[in-house]
């Protein structure tokens, strides 16, 4: 029996039906962002992005040309080689690359960006160039990610050019190269890639779903030992198990099984989640002190919409992956979600004040 310092009085709290099936938006969407930034001349590339698009929730930039009526192609694709000499003979100068469309983009948004990119005459095709050359110092500490398309040739000139031009980005260990025999297989590339990369986990700084009752809650994990051990666990599989009241600040439940524990004295806020004794979570909709190793944060609800969403007496959580990929929106069950509910999923009686609510399956702002 856990000796706490506090406990509560019993609190008998109404639960809530919730009817609606919601998605919990990340807090810090905006610093879990996917930016995929492409040039293609022929639409291979346009095409490899297509299918990344649905792989990925991303927002997408594409490069082109000011002159967009030069063929690259035509005698011995003269003009690819003409701007690349450029480049390579003053690789400092802004004016060597050739002129692009305007493009605003704010780089801070993002965490990740991917870059896709046609070869050319096995260095990164000169319009991406350009791009990079005025952005990829933006991109510092980022991760980046590189997808070239070329005929045949390989790509490791493409890596140099974009190790030069992104400085300080955190390349993914993996570059995935697509050339003609594997166009046509860009699907299934692709999905090998992201995982080979681990995008998910990678992209979206640790996050895992945490499912309760009618509720699928995002979870933003601590960086440690015991949830490394957690996420190589969920990659085998969701993890279900029960967790029940206790002192009226929090549901705890044993994993069946332990973790590396690293415990602290810690006092809790509400949405933490601790690992106690190594092998139970601890979720708190209050404050308690004890010994635990910090597990992770439901991000953005309130000590209620926690008691709400979770309930009273036992209940079957299950964890799982976060497969979302940055989660900026959210999904609504529009057969169910009649009525006016947060962006975690409480159903409200009038519109909130101020920020974003759920107006029968349509997501509103108020400002
Ligand atoms: C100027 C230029 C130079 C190229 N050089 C090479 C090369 O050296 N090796 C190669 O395998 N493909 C080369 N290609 C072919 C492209 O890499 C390939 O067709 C790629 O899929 C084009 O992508 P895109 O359709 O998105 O423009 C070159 C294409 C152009 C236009």
């Amino acid at each position: 029996m856990k000796n706490y310092l506090s406990l509560f009085s019993g609190v008998v709290i109404a639960f809530m039906m919730m009817v609606c099936q919601c998605e919990v938006a990340n807090a810090a969407a905006s610093d879990n962002k996917t930016l995929i930034v492409y040039y293609s001349y022929t639409n291979n590339t346009e095409q490899i992005v297509d299918d990344l698009k649905t792989l990925v929730k991303a927002d997408v930039i594409e490069v082109e040309p000011v002159n967009k009526s030069l063929d690259y192609a035509a005698n011995g694709y003269a003009i690819g080689t003409e701007q690349l000499n450029k480049i390579k003979a003053n690789p400092n100068d802004e004016s060597s690359y050739p002129a692009i469309d305007p493009v605003t983009v704010d780089m801070t948004k993002y965490n990740t960006v991917i870059i896709a990119t046609p070869l050319w005459w096995s260095q990164m095709a000169s319009n991406m160039q350009t791009f990079l050359f005025k952005y990829g110092k933006e991109m510092v500490g980022k991760n980046i990610g590189l997808i070239v398309s070329s005929h045949s040739s390989g790509i490791s000139g493409v890596e140099a050019d974009a190790k030069r031009l992104v400085p300080n980005g955190k390349f993914f260990a993996k570059s995935l190269w697509i050339n003609a025999s594997k166009h046509s297989q860009r699907k299934a590339l692709l999905e090998q890639w992201l995982k080979d990369i681990n995008y998910n986990e990678n992209a979206n700084g640790n996050t895992m779903k945490l499912q309760v009752n009618n509720s699928t809650l995002k979870v933003k994990l601590a960086d440690n030992a015991a949830t490394k051990a957690l996420l190589e666990r969920l990659k085998e599989g969701a993890i279900t198990y029960n967790a029940h009241d206790y002192g009226g600040f929090e549901k705890v439940g044993a994993l069946g099984f332990s973790l590396p524990s690293n415990d602290t004295f810690i006092t809790t806020e509400a949405g933490d989640i601790m690992l106690y004794t190594s092998n139970q979570l601890c979720i708190f909709f209050d404050s308690n002190s004890w010994d635990y190793t910090p597990i992770g944060k439901i991000e953005g609800m309130t000590k209620q919409q926690l008691k709400d969403a979770f309930g009273t007496g036992e209940v079957s959580i299950t964890l799982s992956l976060d497969n979302s990929a940055g989660i900026t929106s959210v999904t609504v069950n529009q057969a169910k979600a009649t009525g006016i509910y947060t962006l975690t999923g409480q159903k409200v009686s009038e519109i909130p004040e101020k920020g974003i609510y759920i107006e029968n399956g349509v997501k509103k702002v108020r400002k």
